[in-house]
Order: C-alpha cells, then sequence, then structure tokens
C-alpha cells in the first residue's frame, strides 16, 4: 500500500501496524472527537428512507437553512459533497488566469485540483514558525489566490484585516474556511460578512471536521450568485445525498454541541501544547485549530512508524508538504484520555532511544 496523501487512511495505519482498523487511534484527520452529534445522528436515522427519492439538485431546504445560518441571501451558497467537491469548480475557474498564487505549505488537495487543470502556481511560504506570510501581485498579469484561514497544517490565522486587500488586488480568491467553526465568534476571521461586496471572493467551508462527518462529506461554497450558478451548470446533478442534507440541517441547529466544541477546545489543546513542549525533542506552534504542528528532532516517518507499531497510534508525517518534510508532524486534538495516550507513547519512545 502506497504511503497516503490525506490523514486518516486507516486502511494504511492498520496495514503497519498489522491490526484491524477498529484498534488505530487516530491523530492524523483533525475531526472532532465530540461528534458527530446525537442530533444529526438522530436526523439520519430519522430520514433513513428519505434514500428512496433522488434529492432536488437544487438543494433548498439546506441552502435556505444555510443562508440563515450565515444571514446571506440563499443564492450566495451551494452545498457541496464536501467543501473538497467544490475546491475542483474553484480551481476550473483559477485555470482560466495568468497565474495562481497559493499560501504554502498547502493542503495537497489544491495541488490535485490545480494539476487536473493545469493551473500555473506560485508557491508562497507561510513562515510556520513566526507566521508571517504575504504574497505580491503582478499587475500585468490576471491572478488568482488560493489561501486557507486557519491554515492546515499549521494552525496559524490570518486577520481579516491582512487578506481584504488581496480581494483589491486578484481576480479570484479561493479562501478555504475548513477550519474556522473551531475558533469562538469573538476569534474567527471569516470574509463571509464581505462576501457580497466582492464577486471575485469565493469561501469554502466544511462540515466535515466541526460535526465529525468526513465520511458523510458534505462542505458548502459562499461566492456570488452568478459564480455558483455556473457550478450547478457543469456539475453532476446530485452530488450531496439525502442522509448529508438532513445531517447538515441538523448539525448547524445544534447550538449546545457548538457551545461544548469550543469549551473543550481551547483548554484541551493548551494541554497537549504544554506537554509536548516537556520533552526535548518537540517545539509544538501555536494553534487556533483543532490540531498542532510539532517540530521534531525525530524524523516525522520514524515517529510515526514506531508508534503504529508498538502503540496502534497514528499521527500525520509532514512528508505530503514538501516545505515540512520530516522535521515536522501534526496531531489532531482529541479525548483527554486519548491525548493523553499519545503524550505517554510519545515519553516512551523519547526516554527510549534505542527504537529511534
Ligand atoms: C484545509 C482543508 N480544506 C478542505 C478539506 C476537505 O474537507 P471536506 O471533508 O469538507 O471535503 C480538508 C480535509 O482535510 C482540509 O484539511
Amino acid at each position: 500500500m502506497t504511503r497516503p496523501n490525506h490523514g486518516g487512511n486507516l486502511n494504511w495505519a492498520a496495514s503497519i501496524a498489522n491490526c484491524p482498523t477498529s484498534l488505530i487511534l487516530d491523530f492524523s484527520a483533525s475531526i472532532n472527537p465530540l461528534g458527530p452529534p446525537l442530533s444529526v445522528i438522530q436526523a439520519i436515522q430519522d430520514h433513513i428512507y428519505s434514500v428512496k427519492a433522488y434529492p432536488d439538485p437544487a438543494y433548498p431546504e439546506l441552502t435556505k437553512a444555510l443562508a440563515r445560518w450565515h444571514q446571506l441571501p440563499p443564492e450566495y451558497i451551494l452545498p457541496g459533497n464536501g467543501s473538497a467537491e467544490l475546491l475542483t469548480w474553484a480551481a476550473w475557474e483559477l485555470s482560466h488566469l495568468d497565474l495562481t498564487h497559493i499560501m504554502t505549505p498547502a493542503f495537497s488537495d489544491y495541488l490535485r485540483a490545480a494539476k487536473t487543470f493545469n493551473i500555473k502556481l506560485n508557491a508562497c511560504p507561510l513562515d510556520v514558525k513566526t507566521g508571517k506570510w504575504k504574497v505580491e501581485a503582478n499587475p500585468a498579469l490576471t491572478q488568482g489566490l488560493i489561501l486557507n484561514n486557519p491554515h492546515n497544517p499549521s494552525g496559524r490565522l490570518l486577520q481579516r484585516e491582512q487578506i481584504l486587500p488581496y480581494l483589491e488586488a486578484f481576480a479570484l480568491v479561493v479562501v478555504d474556511e475548513a477550519f474556522m467553526d473551531f475558533l469562538p465568534s469573538s476569534e474567527e476571521q471569516s470574509l463571509i460578512n464581505v462576501v457580497t461586496d466582492y464577486p471575485n471572493l469565493v469561501i469554502l467551508r466544511s462540515l466535515t471536521k466541526f460535526y465529525s462527518l468526513p465520511g458523510l462529506r458534505i462542505g458548502y461554497a459562499i461566492a456570488h450568485p452568478d459564480r455558483l450558478r455556473r457550478w450547478q451548470l457543469w456539475r453532476d446533478p446530485w452530488p450531496i445525498n439525502t442522509l448529508a442534507v438532513h445531517a447538515a440541517m441538523a448539525a448547524i441547529e445544534d447550538k449546545i454541541f457548538a457551545q461544548k466544541t469550543l469549551l473543550w477546545l481551547k483548554p484541551t489543546r493548551e494541554e497537549v501544547f504544554s506537554s509536548l513542549q516537556t520533552l526535548t525533542p518537540f517545539y509544538p506552534l501555536p494553534s487556533c485549530a483543532n490540531f498542532l504542528l510539532v517540530h521534531t528532532s525525530i524524523p516525522g516517518s520514524s515517529l510515526q512508524e514506531i508508534l503504529l507499531k508498538e502503540y496502534q497510534i497514528l499521527i500525520r508525517d509532514c512528508l505530503s508538504f514538501p516545505e515540512l518534510g520530516e522535521n515536522y508532524f501534526r496531531i489532531a486534538i482529541l479525548s483527554k484520555e486519548n491525548n493523553q495516550k499519545l503524550l505517554t507513547a510519545l515519553t516512551q519512545v523519547v526516554a527510549d532511544d534505542r527504537r529511534i
């Protein structure tokens, strides 16, 4: 089996750990451990027979519910089969420009989409240690920009004010906000409230991480209605299944789950962060998301292999991010109990340097 580009590949992990997939403790995919919310499971159960009918290709109920949530007209919303599906259409539009700037290290699916449509990319490195990042537009070219805020894999957050000038300078700006729900409203830096002012802005949002639904596939784009109408004409008629529609509507209504998640995340992330700081080979970077990027003096892939073979724990190596390579790994923040399992395993690996 080849090494996966994404986190969360349990079949691959189980083949290395030589155990069933159910025994793998997965820190490699950044999924909220409190989910899925019970309200979502209930909605799926209640609508199980909805699979007997085709969904309405306009997904009117879900679109309206998402629009109400974000206080936008429904024409600004297009639900999709995970945000990854919508990224493909954003990439198709970027491919018509002369050049697209991309914040790196970048989520590998941007590169998949860019390669599919022969997008000319210019890498703009984020300094993961300081959070410093900038991009310069060349006025002689038509240009696009792909940003990820908060940034995966570093967990860094760009301030809204830093991004706004780019909306004046670039023909198309795609901002992937897949992890923005993990920030409390007083700290989030979403561009949703300016989307009606900028027809060249596309915001991608995911419901799979925060609501723990990666297997169900559900996300949405927020952009100018003309653009979303074009995408709707290009794509398959029924990209989202009926259960995902009902699950998504229940999820965004569940304010108690959202509140619980925010109350859990900050102190738990701080605990993991400070425990990692006490282990000399590791240097965790500050993160505002539900994962931590950790600098390591033990090669990331060796550490991953030891943790898999000896503890059935899967961390995310960073080999698919060429800028990070063996010097980093990424971990999701999970329950206190599971975080402790990882920290104990890391402490033992560090103590027994014959294994490294
Ligand atoms: C930054 C980022 N954007 C988008 C996605 C895809 O999310 P979805 O499950 O909504 O397709 C991921 C998944 O890992 C991601 O890390």
